[in-house]
């Protein structure tokens, strides 16, 4: 089987997945329909993606579904990913909670519908034991606005006298962010040409493996995504030390 001999390839699979998923928007344009029959079908690669990191032997999958700047769209379409994403929550807590499937929300969950936030509690507190997969999903997510508050908060902490500015290292740093208990991701994937960070986990991707594919989103497949790990595993990296 195909993701038995990942796991036994030259190197291990990536412990740490990250994807922006993109290109909803112009799948359901080139088809003549509305955007969100585009999101409707990305939930769906959603699904096959998940299933497919946890049998691929990922440990964590990362997903960026709504960033800080996704509430510049039209009203309507926020709205429309909002109430796909209550759906998602939903109809899969369950489906995750049997599959192994541990789910964490990063983001600021401020701004988000009092009721989202609460299914994404049950979500969270549901799947909490699970450890074949972590699936990671970004909500309101912005990494520099991540990057700001976690700088507020120890600066809050100096100004308390609790800490000393010199104490600050990049350890300290890294636990004041959402991801505070995660490793950083080993592979970037994005799909749909675009070859942009979109303020995705700036600080977390310092030495990430970046892969771009130009499918779009609701065509991203599963053999997509092995062949995306495939060439992850043969890249030589080096975090600035010699050649090897
Ligand atoms: C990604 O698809 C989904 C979100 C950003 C929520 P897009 O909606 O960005 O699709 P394109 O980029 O317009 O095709
Ligand atoms: C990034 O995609 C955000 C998500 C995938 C949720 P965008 O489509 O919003 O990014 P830009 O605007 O093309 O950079
Ligand atoms: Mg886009």
């Amino acid at each position: 089987m195909e993701a038995l001999s990942l796991a036994n390839g030259p190197a291990s699979p990536p412990l740490h997945v990250a994807i922006i998923m993109d290109g909803n928007g112009r799948w359901a344009r080139a088809r003549g329909l509305p955007r969100t029959a585009g999101h409707q079908r990305g939930a769906e690669t959603v699904r096959t993606i998940v299933e497919a990191a946890a049998e691929m032997g990922v440990s964590i999958l990362t997903l960026f579904g709504f960033s800080s700047e996704n509430w510049n769209r039209p009203e309507s379409e926020v709205r429309d990913l909002m109430g796909l994403l209550r759906l998602y929550l939903r109809n899969e807590i369950a489906t995750l909670a049997k599959n192994g499937v541990r789910l964490r929300v990063i983001g600021e969950r401020a701004r988000l519908a009092p009721d989202i936030v609460a299914l994404i509690e049950e979500a969270e507190a549901k799947t909490a034991e699970n450890r074949r997969l972590t699936l990671v999903i970004a909500l309101n997510y912005g990494g520099r606005q991540e990057i700001v508050a976690a700088a507020r908060r120890l600066a809050m902490e100096v100004e308390a006298g609790r800490i000393e500015a010199g104490q600050i290292d990049d350890d300290m740093f890294a636990r004041q962010l959402f991801t505070a208990e995660l490793p950083d991701p080993d592979l970037l994937i994005r799909t749909s040409g675009e070859q942009r960070i979109s303020n995705f986990l700036l600080w977390q991707m310092a030495y990430t493996e970046f892969v771009f594919v130009d499918s779009l989103w609701p065509d991203f497949s599963r053999e997509e995504f092995e062949k995306a790990i495939r060439e992850y595993q043969g890249r030589e990296r080096r975090y600035g030390g010699a050649v090897g």
